[in-house]
C-alpha cells in the first residue's frame, strides 16, 4: 500500500477567507497546504474595485506569518453598476484574477450580486475579448425554484444562452453539485471548466439531517441526492482538465451556525487535501489526485504551475471537534472523524 505521496504543491481556486480577526484565525490552514488560492471578494462591502482588491490581498498577506510562501489570487465581484475598465485594468495589471458572477441574493453576502446578466454586454464582451475567466455561482434565486433545483435550472435557463452568446467566454463553474452540471461541463468547449468542494463528493443531502438539524453539513449550493453526489465524484477523480480543486472552505464562527437561521459554509480549510486524498484513494485513482489539485487549474486560468511539491503522508490524522477560542471557534468539515493522509510538515 502506498504510504507517502508526492505531488507538485496544489492551489485552491474557491476560497473563503474573510477579513478581520476572522482572517486572521484562518488564513494560515490555507497558506499550509496551498501555493496560491482564488480568494472569493464577498465581503461587506463586496470587492469591486482595483483598489479594494489590493487593499484586501495586503490585508490577507499581513494575516500570515512572516515569510509565508502564499499568493492569493484577487477576484472582482460583478454588480450591475461596474464598469468594463475597472475589470480590464485589473485584469492587465494583475489586480484581478477573474470576475465573479454571484446572482444577486443567492448566498453569503450576495446582496450586491448580479440581478440580470443579460444587462452585462460591456463586462461580458471585455472579459472574453482579453480571456479574464468569469467564476460563476450557479444558482438561479428564485424561491418559487426547488431549493434541489437551483443549480440545473441555472444551467438550462442562463448558462446555456450565455454560452451560446459569448461562445470563447472563459468560464468556471463553480462548486458544482448535480449530474447535470458535470454533463454540461463536459459537453462544453475547452474554455468551460468547474470546480469541486470535498463536501460535495463525500457527502449527500441526508448529512444535512441525519437525527436531527446538521447546521455544519450546510452550505450552498446544498449538497444534493446521492446520485449526484456520485456524478460529481466520478467527475472530480475521472483524470479530466475541466474539473479541478477549489474547497469553498467557508467559516462561519459556531454561533453564526447553530442558530435559528445559520450561515451556509463548511469550513473545510484545515484538512482539504486530506480530505479529497481519501476520495481518490478510495475510487483508486491516488495518481490522478494531483492533475486534480496542482495541474488543471494553472492550465486552465493560464498561469505557471508551482514550483514546489508537497507531501502526505498515511497517518491516522484525527479532526477536532473544534479550532480556534470564543467567538471565532469553528467547526471543521469531518469534526471528530479520523482522516487516513496527512499533509507532512515542510523540511
Ligand atoms: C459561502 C460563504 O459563506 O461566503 N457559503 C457557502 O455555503 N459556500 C458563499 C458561497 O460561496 O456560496
Ligand atoms: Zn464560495
Amino acid at each position: 500500500m502506498t504510504q507517502t505521496l508526492t505531488i507538485r504543491r496544489p492551489d485552491d481556486w474557491h476560497l473563503h477567507l474573510r477579513d478581520g480577526d476572522m482572517l486572521k484565525t484562518v488564513a494560515h490552514y490555507t497558506a499550509r497546504q496551498f501555493a496560491r488560492a482564488i480568494v472569493m471578494p464577498n465581503l461587506t462591502p463586496p470587492v469591486s474595485t482595483v483598489e479594494a482588491a489590493n487593499a484586501y490581498r495586503q490585508r490577507i498577506l499581513d494575516a500570515l506569518p512572516q515569510g509565508t510562501d502564499f499568493t492569493p489570487l484577487m477576484v472582482c465581484y460583478l454588480t450591475d453598476s461596474i464598469d468594463p475598465a475597472e475589470i480590464e485594468r485589473g485584469y492587465t495589471s494583475g489586480a484581478f484574477a477573474a470576475c465573479k458572477l454571484y446572482p444577486a441574493h443567492a448566498t453569503t453576502n450576495s446582496a450586491h450580486g448580479v440581478t440580470d446578466i443579460r444587462k452585462m454586454t460591456g463586462v461580458l464582451e471585455t472579459m472574453q475579448r482579453i480571456g479574464m475567466p468569469l467564476l460563476i455561482h450557479g444558482e438561479v434565486t428564485d424561491r418559487h425554484v426547488d431549493i434541489f433545483d437551483r443549480e440545473a435550472v441555472f444551467i438550462e435557463t442562463i448558462l446555456t444562452p450565455l454560452v451560446a452568446d459569448y461562445p470563447d467566454l472563459k468560464i468556471v463553474l463553480e462548486h458544482i453539485t448535480t449530474s447535470e452540471a458535470v454533463d454540461f461541463v463536459n459537453a462544453a468547449g475547452p474554455n468551460i471548466a468547474a470546480t469541486i468542494t470535498p463536501q460535495h463528493i463525500i457527502i449527500n443531502r441526508n448529512a444535512i439531517f441525519d437525527g436531527g438539524i446538521r447546521p455544519h453539513a450546510y452550505c450552498l449550493p446544498v449538497a444534493k441526492r446521492e446520485q449526484h453526489r456520485l456524478a460529481v465524484r466520478a467527475a472530480a477523480v475521472s483524470g479530466s482538465p475541466k474539473f479541478f480543486l477549489g474547497t469553498d472552505s467557508a467559516p462561519h464562527a459556531i454561533g453564526r451556525k447553530e442558530t435559528a437561521c445559520g450561515c451556509a459554509g463548511i469550513f473545510n480549510a484545515p484538512y482539504a487535501l486530506e480530505s479529497y486524498a481519501q476520495v481518490f484513494e478510495d475510487e483508486g485513482v491516488l495518481d490522478r489526485l494531483e492533475g486534480f489539485a496542482s495541474l488543471h487549474g494553472p492550465r486552465f486560468y493560464g498561469l505557471p504551475l508551482n514550483e514546489g511539491m508537497v507531501t502526505l503522508e498515511r497517518v491516522d490524522t484525527p479532526v477536532p471537534d473544534s479550532l480556534g477560542e470564543g467567538a471565532l471557534a469553528l467547526v471543521p468539515f469531518h469534526a471528530g472523524e479520523t482522516l487516513r493522509w496527512r499533509l507532512a510538515e515542510k523540511a
